[in-house]
């Protein structure tokens, strides 16, 4: 059976503890290794991306292995060819699917009619590499997850759903602030409470972010939801993370964001461009993690 990565509750606690460290070592030893030779990696992807994309070809290259893109517009997806068609096609000829799209149901569809593994480069509901690559950006800095609280302010989206899975593996405490109308969806909350994840939601960021050592935030309009973006900036009014935010964190806060980022909304172009902010090692350790978890899969 192929190991799928759809979300962070995929991988075993324990073993997702193994995929942290290794991120790290292959991060301080520039890793190269052969473990994808004769493979080939398709990213199929519904939505744009930078970070995402470039990370994973560059990454499946260091482990061995060829990266071929595919932007579903330019596919027959793109002309209404079902996706379960396509998972038996693309079965017959890859190593395994990297995909960006819209629902995750799109993902169980192709591990449901494919047969090599799926990892999820983002959906509507998640987003767990770059949680995974949080998690490193954070251990690097505070290896010990479980003391630590994490604040999120904003949208309970895709990003807030995968912290929220990140508490369950890996012990931090979680205090989401979201406005009234933008909660995180409360099965995944009960879900991930149900397997020890430690979440607290208000609709004051103040609370949210006291004593917290990672201030994260997030777009307010996810891909998808750009028709939405000037009802969501009125009702997002309040939650930008700002200086006086982050005053309320413990001291030497960090703040995080997964890029890109919208300055003068989620985030101050102060705080965005501050010493506190480790947006950089965020983009950068995409690499690293993702380079562990396809070891993770693939080994
Ligand atoms: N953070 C992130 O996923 O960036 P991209 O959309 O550029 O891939
Ligand atoms: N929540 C954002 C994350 C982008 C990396 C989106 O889905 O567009």
């Amino acid at each position: 059976m192929p190991k799928h990565f759809l979300t962070i509750l995929d991988i075993p606690r324990d073993e997702a503890h193994q995929v942290l460290a290794r991120a790290k070592e292959m991060k301080d030893n520039a890793v190269r290794t052969d473990l994808l030779s004769g493979k080939v990696l398709l990213l199929i992807f519904d939505k744009a991306s930078t970070r995402t994309r470039v990370s994973f070809e560059i990454g499946v290259r260091q482990l061995g292995g060829d990266p071929v893109f595919i932007a579903s517009k330019d596919s027959q997806l793109g002309r209404s060819e079902p996706l379960k068609d396509t998972a038996r096609v693309l079965s017959r000829y890859a190593d395994g699917l990297i995909v960006r799209t819209f629902g995750q149901g799109n993902l169980e569809t192709l591990v449901e009619y494919g047969d090599i593994p799926v990892v999820n480069a983002l959906t509507d509901e998640y987003h767990p590499c770059q949680i995974m690559s949080d998690m490193l950006t954070m251990y690097e800095r505070t290896p010990d997850l479980e003391k630590l609280k994490v604040a999120w302010v904003g949208d309970g989206n895709n990003m807030a759903h995968s912290f929220i899975n990140g508490s369950a593996t890996f012990g931090y405490e979680l205090a989401l602030a979201c406005p009234e109308g933008y909660d995180p969806d409360p099965a995944i909350v009960d879900k991930a409470v149900s397997l020890g994840a430690k979440v607290t939601l208000t609709r004051d960021p103040a609370e949210a972010v006291a004593g917290a050592h990672y201030v994260n935030t997030d777009v307010w309009a996810s891909m998808g939801q750009e028709a939405e973006q000037k009802k969501r900036e009125a009702a997002f009014a309040g939650y930008m993370v700002d200086e006086a935010l982050m005053a309320k964190g413990a001291d030497n806060a960090k703040f995080m964001h997964c890029l890109p980022a919208h300055r003068g909304e989620e985030v101050s172009e102060s705080v965005f461009e501050s010493p506190a902010s480790i947006v950089w090692d965020q983009a950068e350790n995409r690499l690293h993690m993702q380079k562990a978890i396809l070891e993770w899969i693939y080994k």
